[in-house]
């Protein structure tokens, strides 16, 4: 036991200096991956789709619900990037993780980024994963390094950390659509006087399956089936953390229990039927920038990767806009418009 309490950080020593390691380190490595052409993010570069959605937050939440934007029963357009972790651009049918990014717009208040403070966004931000691979950026750091490095880095680095590896093994899979994916925010956020994980929790009655042969987009094709012929749903949900020692803010490779605190449903999420394939909405998906630092205070990102991504995001985002001469906004609504 310790005397640690709710929703407290509790950042190691140095942290800092890997901090601005990684930025640099993940900097120079979409430099080399991206040698011609587009500068693209360095994790989860290519894009299933991005598509218009609807965020409704659920009326009469209990008391201990109503935070932030979950205070009032609203609905908020939003901008769904739905993506690949893989920093090369691969086939779907590889083993990897999956993303779904949620931009929430129209969200009044002013925001934790300084140099975006007045922006009218909310970002959750989600993986296929309820475990993030490492326990803290040192560790992210040099898992970086190893990836980077020669086979021998590689080899000492796994070697000496199996829960990386064990981490990765489990969240490394195989699906058939991303509408039908459960996803996670792994790292914690500030919810009221305690922190919450975010899951979204698909909806839907027909499961799809992998094709086969499966086509090197086929995630995106199954997104485009799906979109056509109706809409798509899922539940957002939180999981407030209740014990401050068995569900750690520091450690997001440690998944909090849902015997102990279950996912409760505080919105919904309408993916609207619709065409979202278009070069120009590609073209805007590719641009957008989504980090958990485009926040309410309320829902502040908690715990050393949350950290480091303030610095990460930022960094690798304004690099690969100002390579690809793009503009960096924030969307204020449904801009594109098919
Ligand atoms: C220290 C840890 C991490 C680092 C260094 C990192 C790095 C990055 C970078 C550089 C980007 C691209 C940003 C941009 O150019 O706009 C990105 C995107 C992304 N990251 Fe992370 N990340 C970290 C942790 C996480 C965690 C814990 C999650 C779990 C939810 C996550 C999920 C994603 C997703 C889904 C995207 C794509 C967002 C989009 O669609 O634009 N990352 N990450």
């Amino acid at each position: 036991m310790t005397n640690r309490t709710l929703a407290q950080e509790t950042p190691p020593p140095g942290e800092a200096a890997f901090i601005q390691d990684l930025a640099e380190r993940l900097k120079a490595k979409i430099i080399r991956d991206n040698p011609t052409g587009i500068m693209r993010r360095d994790a989860h570069p290519k894009m299933h789709g991005v598509v218009k959605a609807e965020f409704t937050v659920e009326p009469n939440l209990p008391a201990e619900l109503q935070v932030g934007i979950f205070r009032e029963a609203k609905t908020y357009q939003a901008w769904i990037r739905f993506s690949n972790q893989d920093g090369s651009i691969n086939p779907d049918s590889g083993r990897d993780i999956r993303g779904m990014a949620i931009k929430l717009m129209g969200v009044p208040g002013e925001k934790l980024l300084d140099a975006q403070k007045h922006e009218q966004t909310q970002d959750f931000i989600l993986i296929s994963t309820k475990v993030f691979v490492t326990k803290n950026v040192e560790e992210f750091d040099n898992l970086i390094k190893s990836i980077t490095g020669s086979l021998f880095a590689k080899l000492w680095f796994f070697g000496t950390h199996w829960r990386v590896l064990w981490n990765l093994f489990k969240s490394m899979k195989r699906f058939a659509n991303p509408l039908q994916i459960r996803y996670f925010s792994t790292t914690p956020y500030l919810f009221g006087a305690t922190a919450v994980k975010y899951s979204a929790i698909p909806q839907f009655a027909t499961v799809d399956s992998i094709p086969s042969p499966a086509g090197d987009n086929y995630l995106r094709e199954a997104m485009i089936r799906q979109l056509s012929a109706g809409d798509a749903h899922f539940d957002f949900a939180v999981q407030l953390q209740t014990d401050a020692d068995s569900m750690p803010i520091e450690d997001p490779g440690h998944a909090w229990s849902e015997a102990a605190s279950p996912f409760r449903k505080v919105a919904s999420i309408r993916i609207l039927q619709q065409t979202f394939d278009s070069a120009q909405q590609n073209t805007f998906g590719e641009n957008l920038s989504y980090t958990p630092w485009h926040s309410l205070p309320e829902h502040r990102p908690l715990g050393g990767i949350n950290r480091a991504r303030k610095v990460v995001y930022d960094v690798i985002s304004t690099f690969r806009h100002e390579k690809n001469h793009a503009a960096r906004v924030e969307p204020t609504g449904w801009e594109i418009q098919e």
